[in-house]
């Protein structure tokens, strides 16, 4: 077997055998075939597509190059949560107290953003001091003191996707369903969950740019991971503006805070509980979804998650404070109002560009080596089908460099479409497969 017949046989619409496709990730994974080659391959999948059985030998194969972590010493349904990325997804920061405070186990491997979509590792990071990196042996524990932590992957669960996403980056093949979804399943299946919830979006902000195209992602992960014996289940969610109102590390974490202390928004609020609650009935807590819609919304209301969170912010080393006195923990130099230029309903609000507009003010990563400012980010004051009066401000930019600040104004501007007639309501949660 040689990397070229293969290039080859994709090439010409044919289907790969399991052995074939682990050769391929075997390669990939010790280096042995030139990054050409990779990238040919990589685009022969774009076009010709793989079928449902090669999509899961390729999410196995993956799994399978490096680490899998066991988590058997862990009481209980061990759970997982993931988000095909987003913008303004913070629901991790407040998920996970929200689920834990139920008494089911987190045991959460997160990564950091690239690009205009955030990572929990880096929002986490507004906690002054805290550590994200630890060992298995340490994850493990924590989870069984206080059913939550957060880590950041470790550096061998599924290598092989590390290079290829890297290269995927740079060749124009990200978004290709079997790509995101073996590249999604691989990391979650090897870091050792019993459940795993996922959140597969769609809209401006998403890989996935409508709702259709989410749904056959979400379908394909729901079946991968139920050949290698997970419960699983996924949400299609809105993602065709930003969630909720605050866009920029601190900033997010701050509005998850609010969350846990039952002032958050709407739309962040509805998705952790809605996420929260199939979560509980995959780990057996209940077999009702309104009675655990109803246990999640009660972890808000008797404080159980605030004082989870806190927990958890203070076991991993970081600093407190902030869930209790947001205000003096965060500031910047510079605040901006963006003002509209004309009347009307918002009519949409395009997410990628919010998180353009972040991206420039320093908030994420333009390589993977960039340095990210915690504190610079954005505050909407109207979301989709709010009405707008010229010259009311439509959003605020908080920045610590004044040079920045216009290009980030420009990106505002262009995301937000105006109407004189209100859109129509979208349902967050378009569907549950
Ligand atoms: N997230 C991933 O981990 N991989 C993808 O391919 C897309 C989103």
């Amino acid at each position: 077997m040689n990397m070229l017949d293969l290039i080859y046989k994709k090439r010409n619409g044919e289907i790969l055998q399991k052995e074939e496709i682990a050769f391929f990730v075997n390669a990939v994974t010790n280096n042995s075939v030139p990054d050409y080659q990779i990238a040919a391959f990589l685009m022969t999948i774009f076009f010709q597509k793989m079928n449902k059985h090669e999509t899961a030998n390729l999410t196995e194969a993956m799994m399978n190059s490096g680490d899998i972590v066991s988590l058997t010493e862990i009481d209980g349904v061990k759970v997982d949560k993931h988000s095909t990325g987003g913008v303004g997804d913070k629901t991790t920061i407040a998920l996970g107290p929200m689920v834990a405070a139920c008494g089911v186990p987190v045991a959460k491997m997160s990564g950091r953003g690239l690009g205009h979509t955030g990572g929990t590792i880096d929002k986490l990071e507004a906690f002054t001091g805290i550590k994200t990196d630890m060992s298995i042996d340490d994850f493990i524990q924590r989870v069984n003191d206080i059913q939550l932590a957060v880590a950041g992957q470790t550096s061998n669960l599924a290598p092989a996707d590390k290079k290829l996403y890297a290269l995927r980056d740079v060749t124009g093949t990200v978004d290709n369903i079997s790509l995101i979804a073996s590249s999604v399943m691989s990391k979650k299946l090897a870091s050792g969950a019993d459940a795993i919830v996922l959140d597969v979006k769609y809209g401006s902000g998403a890989f996935m740019k409508t709702s259709a195209d989410a749904e056959e992602l979400a379908a394909l992960m729901v079946s991968i991971g139920e050949k290698l014996n997970r419960k699983i289940v996924a949400l299609v969610t809105d993602m065709d503006q930003p969630l909720g109102y605050a866009i920029g590390n601190t900033l997010e974490v701050i509005e998850a805070i609010n969350v846990l202390k039952g002032k958050g928004p709407e739309d962040v609020t509805r998705l952790c509980i809605e996420l929260g609650s199939q979560i509980l009935v995959l780990a057996e807590k209940t077999d009702s979804l309104s009675n655990a819609r109803n246990m999640m919304k009660e972890t808000i209301n008797n404080g159980s998650a605030l004082n989870k969170l806190k927990q958890f912010v203070q076991l991993q080393n970081g600093d407190t404070r902030l869930i209790d006195s947001e205000e003096s923990f965060w500031s910047t130099k510079f605040q901006y109002n963006v003002i509209a230029k004309e009347s009307g309903f918002v009519y949409s609000i395009n997410a990628e560009y919010i998180g353009k507009a972040a991206l420039a003010l320093g908030a994420g990563r333009t390589t993977k080596d960039s340095v990210i400012d915690l504190n610079v980010g954005i505050i909407l004051n109207k979301k989709r089908g709010e009405y707008v009066n010229a010259n009311e401000s439509i959003a605020i930019i908080y920045s610590n460099d004044n040079g920045l600040i216009s290009e980030a104004e420009k990106w505002i501007e262009q995301a937000y479409h105006f109407n004189q007639d209100k859109p129509e309501e979208v349902e967050m949660i378009q569907k549950i497969i």
